[in-house]
């Protein structure tokens, strides 16, 4: 009888206290940015964290999840990033580690809880009762505008990983729930849209938030080294630094051509393949900095990262890509290779033609087809390549926004103004080279 209420009082304290929670039952220790913001739940309820990349939110996420479920009965907590996908790997992939680290300290408390996921939903509940008592994960898209929806409990907190990329519908459906006095509330994300929901609750609803900024300089579990790279790959200035690195919203987002998050909502989504000929685009890089950029699409998929090089001359661009399509097996050759033909990439088109491989020469400041709309093809080719991305039913192959971010920010901007469809964030030659054959 002692040792049950001596356990009860411990849930008692820790019901106030996540941050006890988490060192006593789970063995970590939060940093001092998880701890305010764990604190911030607890007393104000409603909490968005905005922050560089892998400074531990959705650790915290996972954390807040098994304190409240631990701490409250009955409970539930609605979670949501923008795929299931992102949210077994990532925030259940959390969960389970956490609750099997508390299974080693408090092995009678943990084994009250289990893992319990179906095709649609990933759950972790209270096995005695588990409808009344759980966490449940929904992809955040707008094909499942109910993700959120319908909850109805004493205890209730949502878990938004990922908020940025999670689609408006979720939270117009979710509506009421969200705002309820007892609901609790935590998003977090890396700040790549200034637009939506989660943009909203660090300007125009931030009265309601504890909103937090948290920066890689301000988190031990960033190295230095991924800082500094990102310093030199893409500049301080670079929106991919202020994003990933900084916490900070990206600028010019609005009349961007691309927006950053355009680009990494292409590399995480799924999509169904639509099985094309392979296509290769090309962009010959003219001069000092810019790199030769060379993408391999095969109907709406990247089928590699895109490659690219710089400081080489046109014969040499012409033996690098020789050497790729040699390499390529033969059910992945290109139908064709396009190749933006102003300027250096005329001679590599030349050059390989002679060399006997498909290819075809694109002039970008020909006549666009779309003549009332766009000053030159340039100009168009980059629209449609935006427009593309905002149909969502392309993807980019790689996990890495690294090569799509560098050439978005390095070149973006000067190429936007040079075709005339307003200044922006763009990707001139990643653009270029991955819209060929649309
Ligand atoms: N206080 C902590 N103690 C121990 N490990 C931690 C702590 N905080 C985070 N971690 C670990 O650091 C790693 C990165 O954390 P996490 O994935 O939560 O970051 P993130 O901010 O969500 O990253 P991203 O920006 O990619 O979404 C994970 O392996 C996580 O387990
Ligand atoms: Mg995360």
């Amino acid at each position: 009888m002692r040792a049950l209420a001596q356990a009860r009082d411990v849930l008692i304290r820790w019901r106030e206290e996540p941050v006890s929670f988490v060192r006593e039952a789970l063995g970590a220790e939060p940093q001092a940015w998880q701890a305010e913001a764990l604190n911030a739940l607890s007393s104000d309820r409603r909490v968005s964290v905005k922050s560089g990349h892998g400074v531990g939110k959705s650790t915290v996420d996972s954390w807040a999840l098994l304190w409240f479920m631990t701490t409250r009965f009955p409970a539930k907590c609605p979670c949501t990033a923008p795929t299931l996908a992102q949210l077994r790997d990532i925030l259940w992939a959390e969960l389970g580690h956490w609750h099997g680290e508390m299974k080693k300290l408090h092995p009678v408390l943990a084994n009250q809880f289990s893992i319990q996921s179906s095709q649609q939903d990933l759950r972790f509940v209270l096995t005695a009762a588990p409808t009344e008592s759980f966490a449940v994960g929904r992809a955040g898209r707008k094909e499942n505008p109910e993700a959120l929806q319908g909850f109805h409990a004493e205890n209730l907190l949502f878990v938004i990983d990922e908020a940025t990329g999670v689609d408006n519908i979720i939270f117009e459906v979710a509506g009421g729930a969200l705002s309820g006095d007892n609901t609790y509330l935590l998003l977090t994300s890396n700040p790549t849209r200034v637009s939506g929901y989660f943009y909203d609750t660090h300007t125009k609803l931030r009265e309601r938030f504890h909103c937090m900024t948290v920066s890689c300089f301000d988190s031990p579990m960033v190295s230095p080294r991924y800082i500094e790279d990102a310093k030199v790959a893409y500049g301080q200035d670079s929106n991919i630094y202020r994003v990933r690195v900084l916490g900070e919203w990206p600028t010019a987002d609005d009349d961007a051509v691309i927006p950053l998050n355009l680009l990494e909502d292409a590399i995480k989504r799924e999509v169904e393949p639509i099985n094309h000929m392979p296509i290769w685009g090309l962009d010959v890089a003219r001069f000092g900095n810019c790199r030769t950029a060379l993408a391999k699409r095969q109907g709406n998929r990247l089928m590699a990262p895109i490659q690219s090089w710089s400081h080489r001359d046109t014969m040499q661009v012409a033996g690098l890509v020789m050497h790729e399509y040699e390499n390529t097996p033969s059910n992945e050759l290109p139908s064709e290779i396009l190749v933006d033909s102003v300027g250096l990439g005329a001679g590599v088109v030349d050059r390989l033609r002679e060399l006997g491989v498909p290819v075809r020469g694109i002039n970008v400041g020909e006549t666009p087809s779309g003549k009332d709309r766009f000053t030159n093809l340039k100009a168009e080719l980059w629209w449609k390549t935006r427009e593309w991305l905002e149909d969502r039913g392309m993807r980019f192959r790689s996990g890495r926004t690294s090569r799509v971010g560098a050439a978005a920010n390095a070149a973006g901007r000067s190429a936007a103004e040079d075709v005339g469809i307003g200044r922006g964030v763009g990707t001139q030659r990643t653009g270029q080279a991955l819209i060929g054959g649309q």
